[in-house]
């Protein structure tokens, strides 16, 4: 039962996990017989990974979100698939406020202007001045374990919150003419893929702030990239379409916030996280159910 990695995880629960073989390269440079389990850490897993493993059994993703995987394709050839829900949406809803903070108070800005000397020039500079969050709308696109999470704590900080999901809420379009700032909470599937067309980004009142912690992709990227070099909207990014790789252009801009897709990544989170995943390793090296199968 060889048991392959991408990557060695945090925490206590991976030495629990008997002989892990660390693969040098994603994907390996050629076919690894024998390998029954692969721990996939931000991986892609398609038809020809698949070919390069052809003894797999079982794909254990480090993570909540599974798009890198393709399921179907895992599923075809008798692999399953497990994720780690759960576990996780305290942190990626904090980072989420960090975010919407950082953007609505201009953190990172100031952080600057700290550094590069310039407060020495004057004090309360209007491009410092930020926006309230206690009396603003918060438009959550996605209502699910994490959503629900942001929510909480947006109400702690005074923001109304307003919710577009596929079973009901506001309509999308209408959500996005009216919030202050908007979060997505979606995970990324071909319904979701591009949700936030260029066109709908031209719905963004000015000065609304888009807050992404879910994928990258659920975004049309160009077309934010267009909106956030007009100065138009301002944007807290913690994924993008193609990481690690952000657009060149939005580093130069004073309107966006980018983090490197660290909403999962505290030590608590990130050890609770791969206990889940080496349970469900577990769990089928003793041939009993996958607490976490992802079915499609
Ligand atoms: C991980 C994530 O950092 O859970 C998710 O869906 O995006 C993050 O928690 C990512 O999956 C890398 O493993």
């Amino acid at each position: 039962m060889r048991i392959a990695a991408t990557q060695k995880l945090p925490g206590p629960a991976w030495d629990e996990l008997p002989g892990v073989e660390l693969l040098e390269t994603w994907p390996p440079s050629e076919p690894v017989p024998g390998v029954e389990t692969l721990v996939a850490v931000a991986a892609q897993v398609g038809p020809e990974e698949l070919e390069l493993l052809p003894d797999l059994r079982l794909v254990a993703n480090y993570g909540v979100g599974y798009d890198t995987i393709d399921v179907a394709a895992c599923h075809s050839r008798g692999v399953a698939v497990t994720n780690t829900p759960g576990v996780l949406d305290a942190a990626v809803a904090d980072l989420t406020l960090a975010l919407i903070l950082a953007c609505r108070r201009h953190l990172v800005a100031s952080d600057r202007f700290v550094r590069e000397g310039l407060w020495q020039r004057g004090w309360a500079r209007p491009e410092l001045l930020g926006r309230d969050l206690a009396g603003s709308t918060l438009g959550l696109i996605g209502m699910g374990r994490i959503g629900t999470e942001v929510a909480h704590r947006a109400e702690a900080f005074g923001m109304q919150i307003v919710v577009s999901r596929r079973s009901g809420g506001v309509p999308l379009d209408e959500l996005l003419q009216t919030a202050d700032v908007v979060s997505l909470h979606v995970p990324l599937t071909p319904e979701t893929h591009g949700l936030i067309s260029g066109e709908r980004l031209g719905l963004l009142r000015d000065g609304t702030t888009l807050v992404n912690t879910a994928r990258g992709a659920v975004v049309d990227e160009d077309a934010l990239v267009e909106e956030l070099m007009s100065g138009r909207i301002s944007a807290g990014l913690d994924v993008f379409v193609d990481e690690p790789h952000v657009p060149e252009r939005l580093l130069g801009l004073p309107n966006v916030v980018l983090t490197a897709h660290i909403a999962s990544a505290t030590v608590e989170t990130r050890a609770a996280m791969t206990r889940v995943l080496v349970d469900n390793v577990l769990a089928y090296l003793e041939g009993e159910p996958l607490p976490n199968e992802v079915s499609a």
